[in-house]
């Protein structure tokens, strides 16, 4: 019998600063119980005061082993790493970052017109087979990324598809979803999903029934991070007289023991020390690929 997901856990984010002093929102982070396989982390980065000075961002720092997703709503984020890439992910584009065996790279949020930067960090695993194969990116502008509209439901489609449109972003081990979902007041939003693929919503703005709405159930009202328990499709609907907006996230589990450090998860210790051996002997990048810019 096909059932939708029932909500498991509604997670109230931490207040954290990373880099060098970037006030953010955390979900989760990697750990070794690896709860959300195949994600990692989920960021939100919106909270810092407008009036205070400038954003000073993430300076040079190593991945090695997993995927770092960049979504933009407002602001932009100016980045360049050792492969010679450099540009701006401005609002509504997407950086896919898949660090393989290892990228150094500078993440510089940068205000927008009125002041603000918004946007969303997501980490996603990768298999023990490709932790260290070559980097590669996938960046997306906002004008490549299809916006559908479907019953009260304006879906930006960023990985997967829906309503015959499909996301841009692709050949991603984690067989991912990730859409940006806004609802009109009382507008539903329904998504088949494999059953035993992870899935979570981060509501960032309004109230909605998420999973299978029962009489009694409570709305969830921004800014929440969502996880469902098992089932074949996921389902959320806006209340009445509020709209909804939130990021549809979705993934296949790995099933791999992990092992975090840091900017790195690979699967066992030794994996750890060997990165931060090679960082230590120079070896972390690849040198035929590392240009200065
Ligand atoms: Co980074």
């Amino acid at each position: 019998m096909p059932k939708a997901r029932a909500i498991e856990q509604i997670i109230e984010p931490d207040f954290v600063i990373e880099g060098a002093g970037v006030l953010l929102r955390r979900s989760f982070g990697p750990t070794r119980a690896n709860r959300h396989d195949p994600f990692l982390l989920f960021d939100h980065f919106a909270f810092n005061d407008p009036i205070e000075g400038p954003i000073v961002g993430f300076p040079m720092h190593p991945h090695r082993g997993i995927e770092t997703v960049t979504y933009m709503l407002e602001g932009n984020t100016r980045h360049r790493d050792s492969l010679g890439n450099m540009g701006v992910i401005g609002p509504g584009d997407v950086q896919w970052m898949t660090s393989g065996r290892g990228i150094m790279h500078e993440e510089m949020p940068k205000r927008g017109p009125n002041g603000r930067v918004d946007g969303f960090q997501l980490w996603v695993n990768l298999p023990a087979a490709q932790k260290m194969s070559p980097p590669r990116y996938q960046e997306v502008k906002e004008s490549q990324i299809p916006r559908v509209n479907h019953e009260g439901a304006s879906v930006r489609i960023v990985a997967g598809a829906f309503a015959g449109e499909r996301g841009p972003v692709t050949e991603i081990a984690a067989s991912p979803l990730y859409m940006d979902v806004t609802l009109e007041p009382g507008a539903e939003f329904t998504h088949e999903v494999p059953e035993g693929h992870t899935v979570m919503a981060y509501l960032f703005e309004g109230k909605a029934l998420m999973g299978e709405p029962h009489e009694e159930d409570e709305p969830v009202a921004a800014v929440r991070m969502v996880t469902f328990v098992s089932g074949d499709r996921f389902k959320a609907r806006a209340l009445d007289d509020s709209p909804a907006r939130f990021m549809f996230i979705a993934g296949e589990p790995f099933h791999e023991p992990i092992v975090p450090y840091g900017p790195f998860v690979m699967n066992t210790e030794d994996e750890i020390r060997q990165a931060l051996a090679d960082l230590r002997s120079g070896r972390f990048v690849d040198q035929n690929a590392l240009q200065t810019p």
